[in-house]
């Protein structure tokens, strides 16, 4: 599929099959990740990749708004120096990558919030997570369980040609 045909179709999926999703995609979706653009190309991330259920458990356990975690065949929790003026930009640069990688491998995603939340220090300090990281997203992933259609704003809404 284009990639074009790839970013209109992708959607929030939130209920996933059984079936786990190999060693090898999932390193290459963050392989995506680790591509993306980055302010002065710092490349300030890490990405924990999580598949086992106790610990999908354990997230789902501790955010607001992605209990379906727990059902997910991985997640991957995207974080990024603090030191790092353009962290939070280029977190997102890096989850958006994935997703559409994701997308790409006919896998499933949800961007979970993840910045300036009240969980990221259980989460942290759980993973082992380093003290210079902030964590900026959580990504559910799996196959998936539904087909969600999402009502978009049409493009006349929102483009702006030469001015407003
Ligand atoms: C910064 C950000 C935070 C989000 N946080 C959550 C979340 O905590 N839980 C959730 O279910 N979806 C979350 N989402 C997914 C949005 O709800 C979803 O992208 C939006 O409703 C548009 O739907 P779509 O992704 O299907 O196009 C988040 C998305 C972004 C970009």
């Amino acid at each position: 599929m284009k990639t074009t045909d790839i970013l209109k179709k992708r959607r929030s999926v939130r209920r996933y099959t059984d079936k786990p999703i190999s060693r090898d995609i999932l390193e290459d979706i963050v392989d995506c990740g680790r591509l993306a653009p980055s302010g002065n190309n710092a490349q300030p991330w890490h990405f924990l990749v999580v598949t086992k259920k106790e610990e999908l458990k354990f997230i789902s356990d501790k955010v607001t708004y992605g209990k379906f975690i727990k059902d997910a065949a991985a997640c991957v929790i995207v974080f990024c120096e603090k030191s790092n003026r353009h962290h939070l930009e280029d977190g997102a640069a890096a989850t958006e990558n994935m997703i559409i990688a994701a997308a790409s491998y006919g896998i499933g995603t949800c961007w979970v919030a993840g910045y300036n939340r009240t969980y990221e220090e259980g989460i942290k300090e759980h993973f082992r997570v380093p003290e210079n990281l902030r964590m900026i997203s959580i990504i559910s992933m799996g196959y998936p369980a539904e087909e969600p259609h999402k009502q978009k704003k049409n493009l006349k809404e929102v483009l702006h040609w030469e001015s407003f």
